[in-house]
């Protein structure tokens, strides 16, 4: 971006695509990182006089309108932030959108309505994406991607809109691959990964890839019991993926013959039923063996020794990369897992980075002070695929 500022953009329509991809509770932004993570750059083309356009999806809506996934509030937010105005069209390449488009004079800001409400933005068909691209470049004279966090899509605004553009890179994405271009090639040793999170089938890949990195894999969250499923044990009514027992075995024993270690979860926080969490009742969650889950008993979060376990795991290491939440965080009886892990990064001298949006969400909702970890990606899924060492859509894109 820098070299388009030097060209100079004074009166030039910009089409920003970002992530703004925020958690919501109802029109209430619970956590605003993504919005202020590309705030550099929207500043950077503000102040040389371009025509602004933010571009997100939000949600995964299903190809039309659906007010319960509408951006309004992340522009809201985004007029907030940036202390100015910011125009917002109803729709994303219609006449509301040309209008707002239109309407602006230099230095100013529209957002244009969420990218996902139309079919062509995530459709497989080359034809159809080219043509919502076509469309979206109609409003526009150069391109700057900067939503780090969807670069793993191969979506019309990602992929198919660069191409038709002059495009550049923003702050945001510079910055998030200059670190985990760190994490890629030569680390300081020991190296440790933590990973939680709902799904192992997600981090398969991730894993794969680690057993050749890392030192230590420590694991948490729902994924937990598909590996305490894989040596054995029973895990009552938890999140479980079965048909990726296999897998995880397979792991487990490469992990062995290269000498990584796996850290699994000795004891969990227990309960019959998953708790509410708009209420937040209490869950008077029970503290069980991890070879122990009784039957008809859920875990929802990793126990007292386990955090004492993952703190000394994680005090020594030179390097961390942390990817996921221990429990279920957003319910104040399971966040302390996760808390657990957010502290020994904090007291750990290592180079940290949090990737995820929902390990990076959870940091600021439990209260740390983001600016005190290495560094915070903005991106779940794009982070670990570009440590899968997977060629990113949306980077190449940048680069073509
Ligand atoms: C994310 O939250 O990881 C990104 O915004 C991408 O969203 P998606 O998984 O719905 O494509």
């Amino acid at each position: 971006i820098d070299e388009l500022l030097a060209e100079g953009v004074a009166g030039k329509r910009v089409f920003v695509r970002a992530d703004l991809n925020v958690p919501l509770d109802g029109a209430l932004i619970t956590d605003d990182g993504r919005i202020r993570a590309v705030l550099p750059t929207i500043k950077a083309l503000v102040d040389a006089d371009a025509k602004v356009i933010v571009a997100s999806h939000l949600g995964r809506p299903k190809g039309a309108p659906d007010p319960a996934f509408s951006l309004l509030p992340a522009a809201e937010r985004l007029a907030e932030l940036l202390g100015k105005p910011v125009a917002f069209a109803q729709d994303t390449v219609g006449p509301a959108a040309h209008d707002a488009v239109n309407g602006l004079e230099p230095g100013q800001v529209a957002v244009i309505e969420n990218l996902r409400f139309n079919a062509g933005e995530t459709s497989k068909d080359d034809v159809e994406r080219g043509e919502f691209a076509d469309r979206l470049a109609a409003l526009a004279d150069v391109y700057v991607g900067d939503g780090f966090g969807a670069v793993h899509r191969k979506h019309a605004s990602v992929v198919d809109l660069p191409a038709r553009l002059p495009h550049y890179a923003g702050y945001l994405i510079a910055t998030e691959v200059g670190v985990l271009k760190k994490l890629t090639s030569e680390v300081e040793r020991p190296y440790a990964v933590v990973l939680g999170g709902a799904k192992v089938s997600d981090k398969l890949g991730v894993i794969d890839h680690l057993l050749d990195k890392a030192d230590r894999i420590l694991i948490g969250g729902g994924m937990a019991y598909t590996f305490l499923k894989a040596q054995g044990h029973e895990v009552g009514t938890s999140l479980l993926q079965e048909d990726q027992v296999p897998k995880v075995q397979e792991y487990l024993e490469r992990a062995k013959a290269k000498g990584v270690e796996f850290v699994l979860p000795v004891d969990i926080l227990v309960a019959a039923e998953f708790p509410d969490l708009k209420t937040k009742a209490p869950a008077n969650p029970g503290t069980v063996a991890a070879d122990a889950v009784p039957a008809g008993q859920m875990g929802l979060d990793i126990g007292p020794e386990t955090r004492k376990l993952y703190a000394s795991k994680l005090a020594d290491a030179e390097t961390v990369f942390w990817n996921g939440p221990m429990g279920v965080f957003e319910h104040p009886d399971y966040a302390e897992g996760t808390r657990a892990v957010a502290q020994a990064l904090l007291d750990s001298p290592a180079f940290t980075v949090v990737g995820g949006g929902d390990s990076a969400a959870a940091v600021r909702i439990l209260g740390f002070d983001e600016n005190a970890f290495g560094h915070i990606s903005t991106g779940g899924g794009a982070s670990l695929e570009y440590l899968e060492g997977k060629t990113l859509p949306g980077l190449a894109a940048l680069e073509g």
